[in-house]
């Protein structure tokens, strides 16, 4: 790189970031030689802990902020809100290996369920999600933590260990639910004495009767415990669908756990050939262990390790594909009603994402595929791995085929889910080859 191209760079990048944050950063990104674009991401990151640090901004305003700089205020405010919503369809897996999309629609509705096949993957069916429905404010309130008021606003039971505190209230009044910020989630009947619930810390606290919004759980339903659907987001169907992994590959999914992508390879496989699920802690693999239980999965192997140093387990260039779909950011899980990520979380999630990748390169067989994939649209956790990937490691980036979807920044290809135009959660998917 020719110093005064660098400086010409820099001072076009800084220039346009000091006017207007936002896409003019991305502009000056995008003119950035492929191998400029690392540093200018590195140094952006820099700024943004500079800037966060010396404005005495807050951790959350801190993430924001870096949000508006790539993608633009008014695009940042806008995802921000549409991520508390739930997208309008909830999405299932089918287990083609046990029985059809449309067998399985078919039985569901002969059950009055709301469900429909999806038109572009053959095992997605989706359900619909209703609402928002207008909740009342109860003199009984049951307050409860973040992770289980977003599982009531879309329609769950208030299960004891998510209780945070109960007022005005006994067995059998109805109550209205709250988020910890006091926003009233559902309204249902306590079904236990509060003494109960933080005595026994198990089972259900508060029989939801009305939330925001409401999907059809099938968790205790037939259909479930037969291992005939997984849940599984949209996007994360379609990544696996782009890997398209054929009967007899050998897979490794390096961050596992709890088995969604893993399962799903194993199911495109037709059960022939061998999944290798890596997991962190045996917890976490046991979890992938019982979903292919259920699911009857025989193809799965499991095994508990840290995937930064997987090639001292599996050896060196074997795999014909290996999937990577890191811990990140998860700013596209909806809904979101809270979200204490803070910048310097993306620096250091960033960080760890990329420390996978050289271990991905080597258990790879030559041409053997990888596919990079996150539940959030934070560009340092998914263009600037690839682009790592690509400039660091030597991966090629392939071109997936997906339709309707939107680009990465940069130039990079792939597939970005974009919770403000797609009706889905915030995803993206890259895939990369190892040259042969
Ligand atoms: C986003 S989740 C994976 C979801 C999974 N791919 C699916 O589709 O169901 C990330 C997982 O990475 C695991 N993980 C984090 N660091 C790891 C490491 N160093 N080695 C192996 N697994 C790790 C976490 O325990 C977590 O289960």
């Amino acid at each position: 790189m020719q110093v005064t191209v660098a400086f010409k760079s820099l001072f076009k990048f800084f220039g346009a970031a000091q006017r207007a944050p936002g896409h003019t950063v991305l502009l000056a990104l995008q003119a950035a030689s492929a191998r400029d674009k690392a540093m200018l991401f590195a140094l952006e990151s820099v700024y943004t802990v500079c800037m966060v640090a010396l404005t005495g901004l807050r951790l959350e305003e801190g993430f924001a902020r870096y949000l508006a700089r790539f993608l633009g205020l008014s695009y940042a405010e806008e995802l921000l809100r549409k991520v508390q919503e739930p997208p309008t369809r909830y999405f299932l897996r089918v287990n083609t290996l046990k029985v059809s999309s449309e067998r399985l629609v078919e039985e569901l509705r002969a059950e009055g369920y709301n469900v429909y096949k999806h038109p572009l993957v053959p095992e997605a069916v989706f359900l619909k999600v209703e609402g928002p429905f207008a909740v009342r404010e109860h003199a009984g309130k049951v307050f409860v933590d973040y992770p289980t008021a977003e599982s009531c606003y879309v329609g769950a039971h208030v299960y004891a260990p998510g209780v945070l505190k109960v007022v005005g209230a006994s067995a059998g009044d109805t109550v209205s639910v709250h988020a910890p910020d006091g926003r009233v989630v559902a309204e249902g009947v306590l079904v236990m004495e509060p003494e109960e619930i933080f005595g026994r810390r198990r089972g259900k606290a508060v029989e939801v009767t009305l939330s925001v919004y409401r999907v059809a759980s099938l968790r205790d339903h037939r259909v479930f415990k037969e291992g005939l659907i997984y849940h599984q987001s949209l996007p994360s169907m379609v990544a696996v669908r782009e890997l398209s992994p054929e009967p007899g590959w050998s897979v490794l999914d390096m961050c596992a756990s709890p088995g969604g992508k893993a399962t799903h390879a194993a199911q495109l496989m037709q059960d022939e050939g061998e999944v290798v699920a890596v997991d962190r802690s045996e917890k976490k693999v046991e979890a992938v262990r019982e979903n292919a239980r259920r699911l009857g999965l025989n193809s799965l192997k499991t095994i508990v390790y840290d995937s930064r140093y997987i090639s001292e387990a599996v050896g060196s260039n074997s795999f014909d594909a290996v999937i990577l779909d890191p811990p990140c950011s998860a700013l596209g899980v909806r809904p979101k009603l809270h979200y204490p990520r803070s910048f310097t979380d993306v620096l250091r999630l960033s960080n760890y994402q990329r420390q996978f990748l050289s271990e991905a390169y080597k258990v790879l067989r030559r041409g053997g595929i990888l596919l990079y994939s996150t539940c959030t649209i934070s560009p340092l956790e998914n263009e600037w791995v690839v682009i790592h990937a690509a400039e660091k490691i030597g991966f090629e980036v392939l071109k997936t085929k997906y339709p309707g979807v939107r680009r990465p920044l940069l130039g990079v290809p792939g597939l970005l889910f974009d919770p403000v135009t797609n009706d889905t959660p915030g995803f993206f998917i890259a895939l990369l080859k190892k040259k042969s």
